[in-house]
């Protein structure tokens, strides 16, 4: 019998994942099904991670809750937040079928509580990171024994780029081809020891609210550009071939040039949207004639640039680079008006990580 009153609590933390391979646009928006597979580096949570508490408790009373980064959610009305609690519930449902013992947690009100220690909806994966750990934690206050790819398509049903946040490493998304969304999860393409010399570099341009929010701006593009067709047939499933080749092979040149490429390609198809959404900036194209600039100085490719849906620029570099790259950026971006920002430091020095549950 369960202690009457009792609140049931768990704590998790869950990474950032940064897209090498862009996801921008859905086959189906009711199971949050992409138009394209993508691919992406899980970062460390040294620097940027979100962290969120989930409990509950016969004693609670009113619906479930949310409460982030210090301010109530409205989650009754969120089809993608409810989504993700049903299914939790409902394998919460087995695990009580089996266990007769096991305390109904299923039936009780959940009230969570979550903080990301860096820039909400401002291109810097809050909504990865963000439901990576809304089902992690509740997933582990439920006692689930289900696998992180198997947890990857309720965090999918949150926030696509959130089921590549429930690993650590080189993960892609697979866009899958089932109309039930059932193939449509994450798997590691490769660990992080893998390739331990790679790194991030994140520059914060800007920690403003983004005006087009993800999910809005990939419906504007899937309505109205001529050019994305061809990028979610053809181009970006040659890229993933491509790109997981360059990681099996550790050959960082076609990495970087894959990755610029293809972050030019989803800000293409931004622009060539109507009406028109433009993430970058000035700063933000500064970043990337610096990346050019060091590339050429070296003779080769050792820095790729890519932009979320936002300003703000990631750097993938390999360490023994670091003074050639990481370098330039700390000696010289610092100075450029608008580079520092009340987020504090205008440059993250990233390892590479995974989650720790
Ligand atoms: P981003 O580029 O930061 O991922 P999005 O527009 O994709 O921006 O998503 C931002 C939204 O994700 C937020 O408005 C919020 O609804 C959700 N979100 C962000 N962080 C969290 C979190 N820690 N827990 C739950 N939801 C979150
Ligand atoms: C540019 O995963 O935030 O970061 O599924 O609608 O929540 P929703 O969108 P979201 O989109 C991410 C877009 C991107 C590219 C990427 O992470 O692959
Ligand atoms: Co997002």
């Amino acid at each position: 019998m369960a202690e009457a009153g009792k609140v049931h609590r768990a704590t998790t933390t869950a990474p950032v994942n940064i897209a090498v391979i862009k996801y921008w646009g859905k086959r189906d928006t009711n199971l949050n099904l992409p138009a394209n597979s993508s691919l992406s580096v899980t970062l460390s949570q040294k620097s940027l991670r979100t962290l969120t508490t989930a409990t509950c408790s016969e004693s609670y009373t009113g619906p479930d809750s949310l409460i982030l980064n210090g301010e109530e959610e409205e989650i009754q009305s969120s089809k993608r937040t409810q989504a993700c609690l049903r299914n939790l519930r409902q394998l919460r449902e087995e695990v009580e079928a089996k266990d007769g013992s096991a305390p109904k947690l299923s039936k009780m009100p959940l009230r969570l509580v979550s903080a990301n220690n860096f820039p909400t909806a401002a291109g810097l994966a809050s909504s990865a990171a963000g439901f990576a750990a809304l089902v992690r934690a509740i997933a582990n206050l439920y006692e689930l024994p289900q696998t992180p790819q198997q947890l990857s398509l309720i965090a999918r049903q949150g926030s696509g780029s959130a089921c590549r946040s429930l690993m650590g490493g080189y993960v892609a998304w697979r866009s899958g081809t089932k109309e039930d969304g059932s193939d449509s999860l994450a798997e590691e393409v490769a660990p992080v020891a893998h390739w331990p010399e790679m790194r991030a570099l994140i520059l914060v341009v800007s920690a403003d609210k983004k005006g087009v929010p993800s999910t809005a701006g990939m419906q504007t593009t899937v309505a109205t550009s001529s050019l994305a067709p061809a990028r979610f047939k053809d181009i970006v499933p040659a890229r993933m071939a491509e790109i997981e080749k360059a990681i099996q092979d550790k050959d960082f040149e076609t990495f970087a040039r894959v990755t610029m490429q293809d972050s030019n390609s989803f800000h293409a198809i931004c622009l060539d949207s109507w009406p028109p959404i433009q993430y970058l900036t000035d700063v933000s194209r500064a970043a990337m004639n610096a990346v050019e600039t060091i590339n050429r100085k070296a003779g080769k490719l050792i820095a790729a640039y890519t932009f979320d849906a936002g300003p703000n620029a990631v750097i993938y570099y390999l360490e023994p680079d670091s003074r050639a790259v990481a370098g330039v950026f700390k000696n010289h971006l610092p100075r450029v008006e608008g580079w520092d920002n009340e987020f504090g430091a205008a440059i993250r020095s990233n390892e590479m990580g995974g989650l720790d549950s």
